[in-house]
């Protein structure tokens, strides 16, 4: 059963949310991206696929600006203005840099939890960058570990080490949806996690996707990942990285049909791929 055909898309904004123009990088004169253009609208759920090493990890630390690109452009909606303009990443100062990445959200592909219980790393950002008191904060991330389907009494003070893999994660796409994200980005969500978690983080990864923001805005989600599975339910909007550029960018249902050769390699790939341990 696929969720995108049971639930309803959100209305689309058809409002570019993000765009790469000939964005190029290499490490020791090895080129990693090509000149990739890709414009990310607002509402969608986008695919970023490749093989291993081909270079999504950097492309999406190159547009959260965690990454200096070597030439190219990456321009962002900055949503701390009402008006919501397109801002050139490239060149801010880290201020500035923050303050547009305050209405983002990333799960990293090892989760990055920090040191402390689930409850810690839930509730910092909320404590650094809202005026929420104690109780309301507490409030917001009960909410945000009951929405990933976590029993909240129990893991609510449980250190990070105790967790399990597909806690770890559920946990770390919790401290995500707490920020109310208007763009959120997973980076290998369900890589290493048995089929039946896979399942639960598709779903949750949907919902969120789907649940609108306050004011009722739409998300955007923008997502790496080697799951077959996860893009057969969510049906989102595929871009195949390969050789450094963009060799694919379309309807899922239109990448299996691809005439594209390095589409047809990785996806008889991606099932390994997806296996391999997460860490
Ligand atoms: N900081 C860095 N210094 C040097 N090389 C790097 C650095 N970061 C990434 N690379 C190289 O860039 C290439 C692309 O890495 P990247 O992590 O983006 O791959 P990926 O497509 O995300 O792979 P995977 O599916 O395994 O996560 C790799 O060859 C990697 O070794
Ligand atoms: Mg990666």
């Amino acid at each position: 059963m696929s969720l995108s055909n049971h639930q309803p898309t959100p209305v689309a904004a058809t409002a570019v949310e993000m765009v790469a123009t000939s964005l190029s990088k290499a490490f020791n004169n090895r080129p990693v991206l090509r000149g990739i253009n890709v414009t990310i609208r607002r509402g969608e759920i986008v695919a970023v696929v490749g093989h291993s090493g081909c270079g999504k990890t950097v492309l999406l630390d190159n547009l959260t600006g965690l990454l200096q690109p070597d030439a190219g452009s990456v321009r962002v909606v900055d949503h701390s203005r009402a008006d919501r303009p397109l801002i050139e990443m490239i060149g801010l100062d880290s201020d500035r840099k923050d303050q547009i990445r305050l209405h983002w959200a990333i799960v990293f592909q090892h989760n990055a939890l920090f040191t402390g219980t689930v409850y810690d790393n839930c509730a910092l950002w909320l404590r650094e960058h809202t005026t929420l008191n104690e109780r309301k904060i507490t409030a917001r991330v009960r909410e945000a570990l009951a929405s990933v389907k976590l029993d909240v009494d129990d893991v609510l003070h449980k250190p990070r080490e105790s967790l399990s893999g597909g806690m770890a994660k559920r946990v770390a796409i919790a401290r995500a949806v707490a920020t109310d994200p208007a763009v959120i980005f997973y980076d290998e969500p369900t890589t290493g996690l048995d089929p039946v978690v896979s399942g639960n983080i598709h779903e949750l990864i949907w919902n969120t996707h789907n649940r609108p923001r306050q004011g009722g805005e739409v998300r955007t989600s923008l997502m790496i990942t080697h799951d077959r599975e996860l893009l057969r339910r969510l049906s989102p909007r595929v871009v195949m990285l390969e050789g450094g550029i963009v060799v694919f960018d379309g309807p899922y249902e239109r990448f299996l049909l691809a005439d594209v050769p390095a589409a047809k390699q990785y996806l008889e790939h991606m099932p390994a791929l997806n296996a391999r341990p997460a860490e």
